[in-house]
């Protein structure tokens, strides 16, 4: 249909779409942390940064994941990681050790070290009582700079166009833990995996594309060498506010649009068997990252479980982010894009479809 016809004679499917668009607005809003919560959050970040001050006084705890990002539903539970800022420092699994110790004696909280995990931390939680109804799950790491640029990386991307991004993150978020999906620990996909799927959607699949991509334009100055973390390139253009005076995306399609594409795309297009999704570069071949599960061989049993479905960090680009997707699980996760497809396929109302495709 040619869009002025389209303007002065709305068609039933550019309804459809405006009304399952809002639909999906009106349904995140309601999932956002209220002012109070963000507020408790930041009162409890600034007790335990007092606290860890005693141990290593020249430490800073900074909040990443979705607390930073922009990303965040209501009782989502916060990603703290604490910098050091001082050559003299216990390593980050005597840290996990002697902070357990010390949030065990001096607050309220569970408290749980684990300092031999693949990223040392301490889990925190605090049950729920009358002012916090769900209570708090924390996490602490140490050092994790990778995670705060990564954090940083994902909130950009989220502030070139807020509304279309946020709706459709949240919703997916949403949508994914309703529908059992986004547990790294069962064989499924992360919170962070379903973004990267998202950024990857918006970059590299739609055409013209939603989002620039932030790691390819060209610096405005050399980049310098505080832009490598552990030997990772972890530059990308951060200044929004001059990105979006030059750049502005050509297309206009709805959220709804984009999110009935985004299931489309992961339910029948994505290769998974012999693609990599990159936001930093694109659609890329297992083969030349070395991650073909190599199914002849039973001997790598574990390697090959690996990578079954494979999303590369942005900056950890060795670093596969769905790697803990099992056989089952990647089965599960496409059988739930095909269903999402199948449900949005039959222009039901907008609200009964949401009801239905967040079933749990
Ligand atoms: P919810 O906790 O479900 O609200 O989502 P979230 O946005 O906090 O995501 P998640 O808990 O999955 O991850 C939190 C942060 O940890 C992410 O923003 C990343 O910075 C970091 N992170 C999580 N998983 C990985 C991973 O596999 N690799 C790397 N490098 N960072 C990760
Ligand atoms: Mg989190």
């Amino acid at each position: 249909v040619p869009v002025q016809h389209q303007r002065r004679h709305p068609s039933k499917h550019r309804l459809f779409f405006l009304e399952l668009s809002q639909a999906l607005f009106d349904f995140v809003v309601q999932l956002l942390p209220t002012a109070e919560e963000l507020a408790v959050k930041e009162d409890v970040r600034k007790l335990l940064e007092r606290l860890i001050r005693t141990i290593q006084p020249e430490s800073r705890l900074l909040s990443f994941g979705s607390t930073a990002n922009g990303f965040s539903l209501r009782n989502s539970d916060m990603d703290l990681c604490c910098l050091i800022d001082s050559d003299e420092r216990l390593s980050a699994s005597d840290l996990v050790v002697v902070l357990g110790d010390l949030l065990e004696r001096e607050t309220k909280f569970h408290v749980k070290p684990l300092p031999h995990a693949r990223i040392p931390i301490v889990k925190l939680s605090l049950d729920p009582s009358p002012g916090l109804p769900s209570g708090i799950a924390c996490d602490i790491g140490f050092e994790n700079r990778l995670a705060l640029e990564n954090t940083r990386l994902l909130m950009c991307y989220a502030m070139i166009d807020p509304t279309r991004i946020r709706t459709l993150v949240l919703f997916l978020k949403v949508w994914s833990k309703r529908r059992k999906i986004n547990s790294p620990y069962h064989g499924t996909l992360s919170s962070y995996g379903y973004v990267l799927l998202v950024l990857y959607f918006l970059i590299h699949v739609k055409n013209p594309p939603v989002l620039p991509n932030l790691q390819q334009i060209p610096p405005l100055r050399p980049i310098s060498k505080d832009a490598h973390i552990n030997g990772h390139n972890t530059w990308f253009f951060d200044d929004i506010e001059l990105l979006c005076q030059r750049w502005r995306s050509s297309n206009t399609e709805t959220v709804a649009e984009l999110l009935i594409d985004f299931f489309r795309y992961y339910a029948r297009d994505f290769s998974y068997n012999t693609g990599v999704a990159s936001i930093r570069a694109g659609l890329l071949k297992k083969e030349s990252k070395g991650w073909q599960n190599d199914l002849s061989n039973s001997k790598y049993n574990d390697s090959r479980e690996r990578n079954r479905f494979c999303i590369e960090d942005p900056f950890e680009i060795d670093f596969n982010v769905a790697r803990c997707v099992t056989k089952e699980g990647l089965y599960q996760i496409r059988g739930e894009f095909m269903r999402a497809s199948r449900i949005l396929a039959m222009r039901p109302r907008a609200l009964a479809a949401l009801t239905q495709l967040c079933e749990e």
